[in-house]
């Protein structure tokens, strides 16, 4: 899942021969072409050369680095926003003509555009953040920078890509990636309706949408219950909240190492004892019956398209059929599954409800019952998103599922 292998780019800088180890979180490849740009470069001029796909080397000042990136942003929006309007107009235009007077036809056609407009977006964030990702920052041993006003890089660096003891080229998209995290690692997340904050780490879903921790916090726990499962688990939130409903014994497992060092943390703090944690494809392994398995999977059946995004996407929704699938075998006489699942993937038309319910029959699981909220998030309100028909209507919900 996350790239081992080092890479080194090559490049010319003042007729020498340079190279450095290549860093990217999006596993994008090292660049092929490299330019040096710094303070008198335009960014109308950083814009064209990054969109022709040539990398721009920042050698000025740090921070005037941060506002190209915000010149470049801005100038990417302006370009997707009339591209957008292009579309929305001809798709309009197509609609009226083709259904003059048919409104059944009309809302059918809009029906059909939603998918495709799921699969723009996520191309137009693709080619985004290859254009951002453009402009780069060379940094010496340990993560140092030598440009005019850089901070110090070295600990918010090195907490997210590791200890590096050579000098290494990364975007500065990414460099910014992990200065943010720092802070929420330092600050955490209060979580609402919890009298606890989570530290996220660089890497880690972090848990900023709360909705789904009431629905943890009302379901009723199963008569029996001493040790449950968390599949996936994160920064360790749903862990937490378990140990803290009294249960005995919480394995919590995850496939992201960096997610296992930031439960790991998260529990620690906590002083929580009787949390294991085991980094796992799915189920853990040498662990006891579980009357209770709770999973929030990723949400979108989409593939992801770097580590940070296997949180949200699961291709072919391969990890939450396999969830399913080998719930039952690892569940005590009486155990209960809670699935956290958001519906957005079916307005999106990327799954229906019948294929699911489908998946719960196949592993032989059927509904208890079910307890749902809508979330309130920023995207959720905003109407000039182009998914915001899907989004408004989006709903997330447990499903309490026991063996058939
Ligand atoms: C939506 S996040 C939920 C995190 C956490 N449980 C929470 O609610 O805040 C999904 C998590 O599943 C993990 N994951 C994805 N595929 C997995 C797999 N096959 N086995 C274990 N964990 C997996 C991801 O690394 C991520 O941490």
């Amino acid at each position: 899942m996350l790239a081992t292998e080092k890479q080194y780019v090559h490049w010319q800088q003042n007729q020498n021969s340079r190279s450095a180890c290549w860093l990217s979180e999006s596993n994008q490849l090292p660049p092929a072409r490299i330019v040096l740009v710094d303070d008198k470069t335009t960014a109308d001029q950083a814009y064209r050369l990054a969109c022709e796909g040539t990398s721009l080397l920042w050698n000025g000042d740090f921070h005037n680095a941060r506002q190209l990136l915000q010149a470049l942003t801005r100038r990417i929006e302006r370009t997707n926003k009339r591209s957008e309007q292009r579309k929305t107009s001809k798709a309009k235009a197509a609609t009226a003509a083709d259904n003059a007077d048919d409104t059944t036809n009309q809302s059918l056609a809009t029906a059909k555009q939603i998918p495709n407009l799921f699969h723009q977006q996520r191309q137009a964030q693709a080619q985004r953040s290859r254009i951002l990702s453009r402009l780069l920052l060379e940094l010496a041993p340990g993560y140092s920078s030598q440009l005019r006003r850089a901070p110090d890089l070295t600990a918010a660096c090195t907490a997210a890509f590791g200890e590096l003891d050579e000098p290494c080229l990364l975007s500065f998209r990414d460099l910014q990636g992990a200065l943010g995290a720092a802070q929420w690692r330092a600050k955490g997340v209060p979580i609402k309706g919890l009298d606890l904050s989570i530290f996220p780490h660089y890497g880690v879903f972090a848990p900023t949408r709360h909705e789904y921790v009431q629905l943890l916090l009302d379901a009723p726990l199963p008569a029996s219950c001493n040790v449950a499962f968390d599949i996936g688990s994160g920064t360790g939130l749903l862990a937490i909240i378990l140990a803290q409903r009294g249960l005995k014994q919480v394995i919590a497992t995850d496939l992201n190492p960096r997610a296992m060092a930031c439960a790991s943390e998260n529990f620690t703090r906590l002083g929580l004892s009787n949390v294991q944690l085991q980094q796992a494809d799915l189920f853990p392994t040498a662990a006891p019956l579980a009357n209770l398995i709770v999973c929030n999977p990723p949400w979108l059946p989409a593939k992801p398209s770097s580590p940070l995004e296997y949180a949200v996407y699961d291709a072919n929704s391969a990890m939450l059929r396999g969830f399913l699938q080998g719930a039952k075998q690892h569940l005590a006489a009486q155990g209960e599954v809670w699935l956290i699942l958001s519906d957005l993937a079916e307005h999106l038309q990327l799954r229906t409800r019948d294929e699911l319910l489908g998946w719960f029959a196949a592993a032989g699981l059927a509904v208890k019952y079910r307890l749902d909220t809508r979330p309130k998030h920023g995207r959720s309100q905003d109407d000039t998103d182009p998914l915001f028909a899907a989004r408004s209507s989006e709903v997330t919900s447990l499903w309490c599922l026991q063996p058939a």
